[in-house]
């Protein structure tokens, strides 16, 4: 079906809940996305952080089409061997000791605040010690509770009245960190290392620091939302490691399922028994189709060779893009392969439409910044290409 006949149709049949690119993809293989025409493009989104293998990987393909052919769901009430042997290997990556599964990021987010909340609760007994700590700028889903989470008023408007229960401090302000982790009135904080969706930018480690003690001292659970910034995305396995954190609790999506839909909630010691039978559950959690992909991705990219090449190669390509040394760019930030290049709001839209016609995908990310989430397996050649439509674009 030709592009404008499809679009049509999207229009009369979809709510239009999405600004989309003038851009209907069709297949990919490995880093390249091809259109209706066959139009080659390369993918610097991954889906939004999701296919972190590329497209068409042989061995994710295999794995989800051979489970496809013997069981795709079987619920929670049965053991099944893919998602019991995805846990263990989770936890072995992430020195945590138990995992719900969820299907998406924000439902993992959700999972995490019901830990938190029934923590406090069962050993405070005080319904003043229930709320949830998050940073201004923060992003954690679409739900009414992550949404209410999430530390941007803009997307507050319109779906009011929320849940209860949280509040925002400032990234930086040590003195309200302080005075609200000391206060007695919070389960946990809940934070992304690198918030993403507002504008790629990685917390000070100093920062971090300081909260993961504060929550230490005051028994407040130290919750990290690594649902963007997870699965090797910044060169470690989590994000929380190159902070050097032990938390209580993580959350992750996107690439966890390498294309697939799945979520995961991790708990650390403190929290691994909170939840007892009947507490939370999800249908899909953890389907065999889901887990299946899952078991290759942490096969693959959990590999510490894997994760050093992620890290060497976001240095490359940051590197890359810092030195083009155009005015045109007010600051090159990031972590691993989740790099952001600000521009500023005029001029976002416009330069991904530019890079788009150089054949090169890229998301914006808050209100004026160019967001990189290439697949993981992306090459020393894709990067310079990349950079060659950029320095174009740019100048
Ligand atoms: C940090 C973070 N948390 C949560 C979410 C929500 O994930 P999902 O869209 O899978 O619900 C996102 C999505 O972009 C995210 O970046």
């Amino acid at each position: 079906m030709d592009f404008e006949t499809l679009k049509a149709i999207e229009q009369d049949n979809l709510m239009q809940t999405y600004g989309r690119f003038d851009l209907a993809l069709d297949h990919g293989d490995g880093c390249i996305l091809y259109d209706l025409e066959g139009k080659p493009y390369l993918d610097l989104t991954s889906g939004i952080g999701v296919n972190a293998l590329g497209h068409n990987y042989e061995p994710l393909v295999k794995a989800v089409s051979d489970q496809a052919g013997k069981m795709m769901q079987a619920s929670n009430l049965f053991y099944t061997e893919p998602m019991i042997h995805a846990a263990a290997k989770l936890n072995q990556l992430a020195g945590t000791r138990r995992v719900f599964y969820a299907n998406s990021g924000a439902e993992a987010n959700e999972g995490m605040i019901k830990i938190a909340r029934k923590y406090s609760w069962d050993k405070y007994q005080d319904p003043e010690r229930l709320n949830i700590l998050t940073l201004r700028n923060s992003f954690h889903g679409r739900t009414i509770a992550t949404l209410e989470a999430t530390g941007q008023d803009h997307f507050h408007a319109n779906f009011f009245p929320f849940t209860n229960g949280f509040d925002y401090v400032e990234v930086g302000d040590l003195e309200d960190l302080s005075e609200k982790l000391c206060s007695g009135k919070y389960a946990g904080i809940m934070m992304e290392l690198v918030q993403g969706e507002s504008g790629v930018r990685p917390l000070d480690p100093a920062f971090v620091s300081k909260a993961a003690e504060l929550c230490e001292a005051n028994d407040v659970l130290l919750m990290i939302d690594e649902v963007q910034t997870g699965v090797g995305r910044t060169g470690a396995f989590f994000c929380y490691q190159n902070y050097g954190l032990h938390p209580d609790l993580v959350s992750c999506a996107k690439g966890l399922g390498g294309g697939v839909p799945i979520g995961a909630v991790l708990a650390g010691e403190k929290t691994q028994d909170v939840l007892k039978a009947g507490d939370h559950g999800t249908t899909f959690g953890g389907n065999p189709l889901a887990a299946s992909a899952a078991n290759v991705v942490l096969d693959t990219i959990g590999q510490p060779e894997f994760l050093d090449d992620v890290a060497q190669k976001g240095q490359y390509l940051m590197e890359a893009i810092k030195a083009l040394d155009s005015d045109h760019v007010k600051d090159v930030r990031g972590m691993g392969l989740m790099i952001g290049i600000e521009v500023g709001p005029d001029a976002v839209l416009d330069d991904l439409a530019k890079l788009r016609e150089k054949g090169v995908l890229a998301l914006k990310a808050g209100k004026g910044t160019i967001r990189l989430l290439p697949p993981l397996t992306l090459s020393y050649e894709q990067m310079d290409q990349a950079v060659a439509a950029m320095k174009e674009v740019f100048a």
